[in-house]
Protein backbone atom coordinates (compact mmCIF):
# COMPACT_ATOMS: atom_id res chain seq x y z
CA UNK A 1 0.00 0.00 0.00
CA UNK A 2 1.07 3.52 -0.81
CA UNK A 3 -0.37 6.75 -0.68
CA UNK A 4 -1.00 9.25 -3.21
CA UNK A 5 -3.12 12.50 -2.66
CA UNK A 6 -4.05 15.16 -5.00
CA UNK A 7 -6.04 16.92 -3.19
CA UNK A 8 -6.65 17.19 0.85
CA UNK A 9 -8.91 13.93 1.29
CA UNK A 10 -6.64 11.31 1.99
CA UNK A 11 -7.49 7.64 0.79
CA UNK A 12 -5.56 4.20 0.63
CA UNK A 13 -4.25 3.15 -2.90
CA UNK A 14 -3.01 -0.33 -3.64
CA UNK A 15 0.31 -0.96 -5.22
CA UNK A 16 1.24 -4.17 -6.85
CA UNK A 17 3.46 -3.07 -8.97
CA UNK A 18 6.36 -0.85 -6.98
CA UNK A 19 9.09 -2.96 -7.04
CA UNK A 20 8.30 -4.19 -10.74
CA UNK A 21 8.10 -0.87 -12.57
CA UNK A 22 9.78 1.16 -9.79
CA UNK A 23 11.24 3.47 -12.56
CA UNK A 24 7.53 4.75 -14.14
CA UNK A 25 5.53 4.70 -10.93
CA UNK A 26 8.97 6.25 -9.28
CA UNK A 27 8.31 8.95 -11.87
CA UNK A 28 4.71 9.02 -11.82
CA UNK A 29 4.34 9.50 -8.29
CA UNK A 30 7.24 12.65 -7.91
CA UNK A 31 4.51 14.36 -10.59
CA UNK A 32 1.24 13.60 -8.27
CA UNK A 33 3.00 14.39 -5.83
CA UNK A 34 4.59 17.74 -6.90
CA UNK A 35 1.19 18.83 -7.75
CA UNK A 36 0.20 19.44 -4.18
CA UNK A 37 3.60 21.29 -3.15
CA UNK A 38 4.50 22.83 -6.94
CA UNK A 39 4.69 26.51 -5.71
CA UNK A 40 2.06 28.74 -7.48
CA UNK A 41 5.31 30.13 -9.77
CA UNK A 42 6.31 26.76 -10.83
CA UNK A 43 2.97 25.99 -12.18
CA UNK A 44 2.94 29.73 -13.78
CA UNK A 45 5.76 28.77 -15.78
CA UNK A 46 4.46 25.23 -16.56
CA UNK A 47 1.00 27.03 -18.38
CA UNK A 48 3.61 30.02 -20.05
CA UNK A 49 5.72 26.51 -21.51
CA UNK A 50 2.31 25.43 -22.64
CA UNK A 51 1.41 28.56 -24.15
CA UNK A 52 5.28 28.99 -25.59
CA UNK A 53 4.84 25.79 -27.23
CA UNK A 54 2.39 26.91 -29.62
CA UNK A 55 5.02 29.29 -31.28
CA UNK A 56 8.26 27.68 -30.54
CA UNK A 57 10.42 24.47 -29.90
CA UNK A 58 12.23 25.91 -27.08
CA UNK A 59 10.48 28.76 -25.31
CA UNK A 60 13.21 31.10 -25.03
CA UNK A 61 14.06 33.00 -21.34
CA UNK A 62 12.68 36.15 -22.36
CA UNK A 63 9.36 34.85 -23.15
CA UNK A 64 9.10 32.85 -20.09
CA UNK A 65 10.22 36.04 -17.98
CA UNK A 66 7.41 37.95 -20.14
CA UNK A 67 4.77 35.55 -19.72
CA UNK A 68 5.44 34.83 -16.14
CA UNK A 69 6.25 38.53 -14.92
CA UNK A 70 8.75 37.13 -12.70
CA UNK A 71 12.30 38.22 -11.88
CA UNK A 72 15.05 36.18 -13.76
CA UNK A 73 16.40 34.94 -10.80
CA UNK A 74 13.04 33.65 -9.78
CA UNK A 75 12.37 31.66 -13.55
CA UNK A 76 16.51 30.50 -13.40
CA UNK A 77 15.96 28.70 -9.70
CA UNK A 78 12.24 27.33 -10.75
CA UNK A 79 13.06 26.31 -13.91
CA UNK A 80 16.41 24.23 -11.99
CA UNK A 81 13.64 22.74 -9.81
CA UNK A 82 11.25 21.73 -12.81
CA UNK A 83 13.87 20.27 -14.57
CA UNK A 84 15.11 18.52 -11.41
CA UNK A 85 11.49 16.96 -11.46
CA UNK A 86 11.63 15.77 -15.16
CA UNK A 87 8.90 18.25 -16.37
CA UNK A 88 11.12 20.40 -18.30
CA UNK A 89 14.23 19.96 -20.78
CA UNK A 90 16.84 22.84 -21.71
CA UNK A 91 18.49 23.56 -24.78
CA UNK A 92 21.27 26.16 -24.94
CA UNK A 93 21.70 26.11 -28.77
CA UNK A 94 21.07 28.65 -30.48
CA UNK A 95 19.56 30.50 -27.27
CA UNK A 96 18.53 29.52 -23.93
CA UNK A 97 15.05 27.45 -24.31
CA UNK A 98 13.02 25.11 -22.42
CA UNK A 99 10.31 22.85 -23.33
CA UNK A 100 7.75 21.20 -21.93
CA UNK A 101 7.90 17.37 -21.43
CA UNK A 102 5.32 14.47 -20.88
CA UNK A 103 6.55 14.55 -17.24
CA UNK A 104 5.55 18.88 -17.23
CA UNK A 105 2.47 18.09 -19.22
CA UNK A 106 0.92 15.33 -16.92
CA UNK A 107 1.43 17.78 -13.98
CA UNK A 108 -0.51 20.24 -15.74
CA UNK A 109 -3.34 17.52 -16.60
CA UNK A 110 -3.55 16.42 -13.33
CA UNK A 111 -3.38 19.51 -12.12
CA UNK A 112 -6.37 20.56 -13.93
CA UNK A 113 -8.24 17.27 -13.01
CA UNK A 114 -7.80 17.40 -9.52
CA UNK A 115 -9.22 21.15 -8.98
CA UNK A 116 -12.62 20.41 -11.23
CA UNK A 117 -13.06 17.36 -9.13
CA UNK A 118 -12.88 14.91 -11.52
CA UNK A 119 -10.00 12.83 -9.81
CA UNK A 120 -8.46 13.04 -5.74
CA UNK A 121 -5.37 10.40 -6.12
CA UNK A 122 -3.43 8.24 -8.12
CA UNK A 123 -2.81 4.99 -8.06
CA UNK A 124 -0.68 2.04 -9.65
CA UNK A 125 -0.37 1.72 -13.11
CA UNK A 126 -2.49 -1.26 -14.90
CA UNK A 127 -1.55 -0.95 -17.88
CA UNK A 128 0.96 0.33 -20.59
CA UNK A 129 0.40 0.07 -24.26
CA UNK A 130 2.87 1.43 -27.43
CA UNK A 131 1.17 5.03 -27.07
CA UNK A 132 0.14 5.41 -23.53
CA UNK A 133 -0.15 4.59 -20.17
CA UNK A 134 -3.38 3.91 -17.79
CA UNK A 135 -3.02 4.07 -14.12
CA UNK A 136 -5.79 3.39 -11.33
CA UNK A 137 -7.16 6.55 -9.84
CA UNK A 138 -9.73 7.85 -7.47
CA UNK A 139 -12.47 9.73 -8.48
CA UNK A 140 -16.32 9.37 -7.28
CA UNK A 141 -15.16 6.03 -7.35
CA UNK A 142 -12.13 4.01 -8.42
CA UNK A 143 -11.12 4.97 -12.11
CA UNK A 144 -8.89 4.80 -14.90
CA UNK A 145 -6.88 7.45 -16.14
CA UNK A 146 -5.36 6.89 -19.73
CA UNK A 147 -2.38 9.31 -20.08
CA UNK A 148 -1.39 9.33 -24.36
CA UNK A 149 1.92 9.56 -25.03
CA UNK A 150 1.67 9.94 -29.38
CA UNK A 151 4.93 10.13 -31.05
CA UNK A 152 7.26 9.40 -27.77
CA UNK A 153 9.25 6.52 -29.14
CA UNK A 154 8.82 7.16 -32.71
CA UNK A 155 6.61 9.83 -34.55
CA UNK A 156 6.79 8.92 -37.79
CA UNK A 157 5.68 5.18 -37.25
CA UNK A 158 2.48 7.14 -35.25
CA UNK A 159 2.05 9.10 -38.32
CA UNK A 160 1.42 6.32 -40.30
CA UNK A 161 -1.15 5.08 -38.13
CA UNK A 162 -3.09 7.84 -37.67
CA UNK A 163 -4.95 10.64 -40.19
CA UNK A 164 -5.03 13.02 -37.53
CA UNK A 165 -1.57 13.81 -37.06
CA UNK A 166 -0.49 17.14 -37.02
CA UNK A 167 1.65 18.10 -40.28
CA UNK A 168 4.33 20.59 -38.92
CA UNK A 169 4.21 22.78 -35.54
CA UNK A 170 6.86 23.05 -33.14
CA UNK A 171 5.69 20.18 -30.70
CA UNK A 172 3.65 17.79 -32.38
CA UNK A 173 3.86 14.86 -29.57
CA UNK A 174 1.77 17.65 -27.57
CA UNK A 175 -0.70 18.38 -29.80
CA UNK A 176 -0.64 14.91 -31.35
CA UNK A 177 -1.43 13.20 -27.45
CA UNK A 178 -4.15 15.82 -27.01
CA UNK A 179 -5.59 14.89 -30.08
CA UNK A 180 -4.99 11.48 -29.48
CA UNK A 181 -7.06 11.80 -26.07
CA UNK A 182 -10.06 13.82 -27.59
CA UNK A 183 -10.73 11.37 -29.98
CA UNK A 184 -11.04 8.65 -27.74
CA UNK A 185 -13.20 10.55 -25.43
CA UNK A 186 -15.58 11.55 -28.11
CA UNK A 187 -15.99 7.96 -29.30
CA UNK A 188 -16.23 6.52 -26.08
CA UNK A 189 -19.01 9.54 -24.96
CA UNK A 190 -20.69 8.50 -28.95
CA UNK A 191 -20.76 5.06 -27.96
CA UNK A 192 -21.64 4.78 -24.40
CA UNK A 193 -23.68 2.68 -23.25
CA UNK A 194 -25.33 1.55 -26.61
CA UNK A 195 -21.64 -0.25 -26.97
CA UNK A 196 -20.23 -1.76 -23.87
CA UNK A 197 -17.38 0.70 -23.49
CA UNK A 198 -15.79 2.50 -20.19
CA UNK A 199 -18.59 5.24 -19.17
CA UNK A 200 -16.26 8.04 -19.96
CA UNK A 201 -15.97 10.83 -17.07
CA UNK A 202 -13.62 13.29 -18.17
CA UNK A 203 -10.91 14.39 -20.44
CA UNK A 204 -8.17 16.75 -19.94
CA UNK A 205 -5.14 17.81 -22.33
CA UNK A 206 -3.98 14.27 -23.53
CA UNK A 207 -5.38 12.38 -20.65
CA UNK A 208 -8.73 10.16 -20.60
CA UNK A 209 -10.54 9.54 -17.48
CA UNK A 210 -13.19 6.09 -17.55
CA UNK A 211 -14.50 3.87 -15.35
CA UNK A 212 -12.05 1.45 -14.14
CA UNK A 213 -12.94 -2.24 -15.71
CA UNK A 214 -12.16 -5.08 -13.41
CA UNK A 215 -11.05 -7.72 -15.64
CA UNK A 216 -8.50 -9.38 -17.62
CA UNK A 217 -7.56 -8.48 -21.18
CA UNK A 218 -9.45 -11.41 -23.26
CA UNK A 219 -6.18 -13.06 -24.59
CA UNK A 220 -5.77 -14.00 -21.26
CA UNK A 221 -8.66 -15.61 -20.80
CA UNK A 222 -9.92 -18.96 -20.88
CA UNK A 223 -13.45 -18.73 -22.06
CA UNK A 224 -16.10 -21.31 -21.16
CA UNK A 225 -18.63 -20.18 -24.22
CA UNK A 226 -16.36 -18.52 -26.90
CA UNK A 227 -19.42 -18.71 -29.50
CA UNK A 228 -21.19 -16.31 -26.86
CA UNK A 229 -18.78 -13.50 -26.27
CA UNK A 230 -17.64 -13.69 -30.25
CA UNK A 231 -21.59 -13.26 -31.21
CA UNK A 232 -21.50 -10.09 -28.29
CA UNK A 233 -18.04 -8.39 -30.24
CA UNK A 234 -19.92 -8.57 -33.75
CA UNK A 235 -23.15 -7.38 -32.32
CA UNK A 236 -21.21 -4.43 -30.34
CA UNK A 237 -18.96 -4.04 -33.71
CA UNK A 238 -22.38 -3.99 -35.81
CA UNK A 239 -23.69 -1.01 -33.19
CA UNK A 240 -20.25 0.69 -33.56
CA UNK A 241 -21.06 0.85 -37.54
CA UNK A 242 -24.71 2.42 -36.99
CA UNK A 243 -23.37 4.65 -35.06
CA UNK A 244 -20.43 5.73 -38.20
CA UNK A 245 -17.77 4.67 -36.56
CA UNK A 246 -15.18 1.72 -36.69
CA UNK A 247 -12.86 1.34 -34.13
CA UNK A 248 -9.43 0.55 -36.25
CA UNK A 249 -7.79 -1.43 -33.98
CA UNK A 250 -9.87 -3.90 -32.63
CA UNK A 251 -8.37 -7.46 -31.44
CA UNK A 252 -7.99 -9.63 -28.43
CA UNK A 253 -5.91 -7.22 -26.57
CA UNK A 254 -8.09 -4.58 -26.51
CA UNK A 255 -10.86 -6.31 -25.41
CA UNK A 256 -11.68 -6.68 -21.39
CA UNK A 257 -14.12 -9.50 -19.81
CA UNK A 258 -15.69 -8.08 -16.91
CA UNK A 259 -17.90 -10.57 -15.17
CA UNK A 260 -18.78 -12.54 -18.10
CA UNK A 261 -19.52 -9.27 -20.49
CA UNK A 262 -16.92 -7.94 -22.66
CA UNK A 263 -15.75 -4.37 -23.08
CA UNK A 264 -14.41 -2.96 -25.73
CA UNK A 265 -11.41 -0.03 -24.86
CA UNK A 266 -8.53 1.87 -26.84
CA UNK A 267 -9.87 3.88 -29.40
CA UNK A 268 -8.43 6.95 -29.93
CA UNK A 269 -7.76 5.65 -33.98
CA UNK A 270 -11.13 4.98 -34.49
CA UNK A 271 -12.30 6.26 -38.16
CA UNK A 272 -15.71 7.17 -39.64
CA UNK A 273 -17.23 4.85 -41.76
CA UNK A 274 -17.63 7.27 -44.34
CA UNK A 275 -13.65 6.88 -44.24
CA UNK A 276 -12.40 6.32 -47.94
CA UNK A 277 -10.99 2.75 -46.58
CA UNK A 278 -13.94 2.52 -44.55
CA UNK A 279 -14.13 -1.34 -45.46
CA UNK A 280 -10.62 -3.04 -45.71
CA UNK A 281 -10.46 -1.21 -41.76
CA UNK A 282 -13.54 -3.20 -41.00
CA UNK A 283 -12.31 -6.39 -42.50
CA UNK A 284 -9.15 -5.77 -40.75
CA UNK A 285 -11.07 -5.65 -37.28
CA UNK A 286 -12.83 -8.44 -37.92
CA UNK A 287 -10.07 -10.63 -39.37
CA UNK A 288 -8.22 -10.12 -36.18
CA UNK A 289 -11.36 -11.59 -34.09
CA UNK A 290 -12.08 -14.15 -36.03
CA UNK A 291 -8.50 -15.67 -36.17
CA UNK A 292 -8.08 -15.12 -32.37
CA UNK A 293 -11.22 -17.24 -31.77
CA UNK A 294 -10.30 -19.61 -34.67
CA UNK A 295 -6.78 -20.29 -33.21
CA UNK A 296 -7.83 -20.36 -29.53
CA UNK A 297 -10.81 -22.17 -29.22
CA UNK A 298 -10.93 -24.03 -32.91
CA UNK A 299 -14.38 -21.62 -32.84
CA UNK A 300 -15.22 -20.97 -37.06
CA UNK A 301 -17.21 -18.55 -38.20
CA UNK A 302 -17.84 -17.43 -41.56
CA UNK A 303 -15.83 -13.98 -42.51
CA UNK A 304 -18.65 -12.87 -45.24
CA UNK A 305 -21.14 -13.92 -42.47
CA UNK A 306 -19.72 -11.37 -40.10
CA UNK A 307 -19.02 -8.68 -42.27
CA UNK A 308 -22.98 -9.03 -43.00
CA UNK A 309 -23.49 -9.48 -39.29
CA UNK A 310 -21.46 -6.53 -38.42
CA UNK A 311 -22.94 -3.83 -41.61
CA UNK A 312 -26.21 -4.99 -41.99
N1 LIG B 1 -10.76 1.50 -18.42
C1 LIG B 1 -9.83 0.61 -18.13
N2 LIG B 1 -9.96 -0.18 -17.04
C2 LIG B 1 -9.01 -1.09 -16.73
N3 LIG B 1 -7.89 -1.29 -17.44
C3 LIG B 1 -7.68 -0.54 -18.53
C4 LIG B 1 -8.64 0.45 -18.94
N4 LIG B 1 -8.18 1.04 -20.07
C5 LIG B 1 -6.99 0.44 -20.34
N5 LIG B 1 -6.69 -0.50 -19.44
C6 LIG B 1 -5.48 -1.36 -19.41
O1 LIG B 1 -4.41 -0.66 -20.02
C7 LIG B 1 -3.93 -1.36 -21.18
C8 LIG B 1 -3.54 -0.37 -22.26
O2 LIG B 1 -4.71 0.37 -22.62
P1 LIG B 1 -5.04 0.70 -24.12
O3 LIG B 1 -5.15 -0.56 -24.91
O4 LIG B 1 -6.22 1.60 -24.13
O5 LIG B 1 -3.74 1.52 -24.52
P2 LIG B 1 -2.79 1.48 -25.78
O6 LIG B 1 -1.60 2.30 -25.48
O7 LIG B 1 -3.52 1.93 -26.93
O8 LIG B 1 -2.37 0.04 -25.98
P3 LIG B 1 -1.80 -0.60 -27.31
O9 LIG B 1 -1.14 0.47 -28.11
O10 LIG B 1 -0.86 -1.65 -26.82
O11 LIG B 1 -3.02 -1.16 -27.98
C9 LIG B 1 -5.08 -2.28 -21.58
O12 LIG B 1 -4.63 -3.42 -22.26
C10 LIG B 1 -5.69 -2.63 -20.23
O13 LIG B 1 -5.00 -3.70 -19.62
MG1 LIG C 1 -4.49 -1.30 -26.60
Amino acid sequence: MFKVVLSGQVCQVRCDFIVRHITTLTIMVIAAERIRTLNKYEKSILNSLERGMKRYEWVPLEQIKTATKLSESEVNYRLARLIEWGMVRFNPVPYDGYALVFGGYDTLALSTLTRNGTISALGSRIGEGKESVVYEALGLGPVAIKFHRVGQRSFSSARLNRDYMPEGGHCPWLIASRLSAEREYQALTALHPKVSVPLPIGQNRHTVVMALINGPNLNHCRLEEPEEVLDEILTYAGITYREGIIHADLSEYNILMEEGRCVIIDWPQWVATSHLNAQSILERDIDNILTFFKRKYNVVYDRGDAMRCVID
